[in-house]
């Protein structure tokens, strides 16, 4: 009997199986390649014989995963939503982004981000359309880990409406609504209009959503205003603010609250005088919160505006 065939046979194992594919890969030339390749055969495999996974089952992993490729479009990312809810996304981000003490912490990105939001002026109101939501000024500064104002960084911040549904999950999907692009003044001072903002469900009429139901988990986010923070010289970070109030704090189907990132929303019956410069006339909401960047590390600008791009054209496929 030939050689390569006496091996097949002998194979027989399930550990030789996974033997077998760690040595078919082991001649990958890119290292990093190398090292991804053989740690997702060797947990993998390990995952499969840890549960005894049934061919049924294996098959149904098959339905979910092409479920969840059909459901994705330029207004659905079914999988950055797997991602998300496994908690893959925040090990991820906790791993890339190791910040010195005191600068902005970050955390998800999620699906909902869009290329294209509208330059604003300090005080524009990103939620011009929202006729049901409280007005909401939120403000602060852009500072170095020194305490110095950081002049001219730029604020992409992107929010749901007061419905709970993002732009492109409501009724005029292709029109950009509760994102702007915000610049710092030269003291390091931003100032955005918007509405407060609301908990709210990730989509949950597909894969993920049977996913949460079939394990007993809910749907929801606490409330939150999203944000990508770009300055000359920094890196980068993309985070969120959190309103302390909200019953979900404690269990974000996405795992992405951290404390520093928690904000008091306070309410005025009547307008403090900055929302009333900017003609809000009834009930305000104010929040205040500092960004920290740090100085700027090897590459890390590409990495968010990579995903930002990327994000965008995963739909455009
Ligand atoms: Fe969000």
């Amino acid at each position: 009997m030939p050689d390569g065939q006496d091996k097949i046979r002998r194979s027989t194992t399930e550990d030789d199986i996974t033997a077998a594919v760690l040595a078919r890969f082991s001649a990958t030339p890119d290292p990093r390649l190398k090292q991804i390749m053989l740690g997702l055969i060797k947990h993998l495999h390990a995952f499969v014989k840890e549960v005894e996974l049934t061919e049924a089952e294996w098959f149904q992993a098959i339905e979910i995963l092409t479920e969840a490729g059909k459901m994705c479009s330029d207004k659905r990312q079914e999988f950055i939503l797997f991602s998300d809810t496994l908690g893959v996304s925040m090990v991820v981000d906790l791993i890339g982004h190791r910040k010195p003490e005191g600068a902005t912490e970050s955390t998800v990105f999620g699906p909902f981000h869009r290329l294209g939001a509208p330059q604003m002026p300090r005080g524009g109101n990103i939620a011009h359309r929202d006729t049901t939501g409280v007005p909401t000024l939120v403000s602060g500064r852009v500072l170095d880990l020194e305490g110095k104002p950081i002049a001219n960084a730029e604020l992409d911040v992107w929010q749901t409406q007061s419905n709970g549904l993002y732009d492109a999950q409501d009724s005029n999907p292709n029109e950009l609504h509760m994102r702007g692009k915000f610049h710092s003044d030269g003291e390091g001072r931003y100032l955005i209009r918007t509405v407060l903002p609301v908990n709210y469900p990730i989509p949950s009429d597909g894969p993920v959503g049977a996913m949460l139901k079939a394990t007993g988990r809910h749907p929801w986010r606490p409330a939150h205003i999203h944000f990508v923070l770009t300055a000359d010289g920094y890196d980068p970070v993309t985070t969120h603010i959190f309103d302390r109030t909200d019953p979900y704090l404690e269990s974000d189907a996405v795992f992405a609250v951290k404390d520093s990132l928690i904000c008091d929303f306070t309410r005025h019956e009547t307008p403090t005088p900055e929302a009333a410069k900017l003609g809000i006339a009834g009930p305000v909401y104010t929040t205040e919160f500092d960004f920290v960047l740090k100085p700027a590390g090897a590459e890390a600008k590409t990495d968010v505006h990579d995903a930002q791009r990327r994000l965008a054209a995963l739909g455009a496929r």
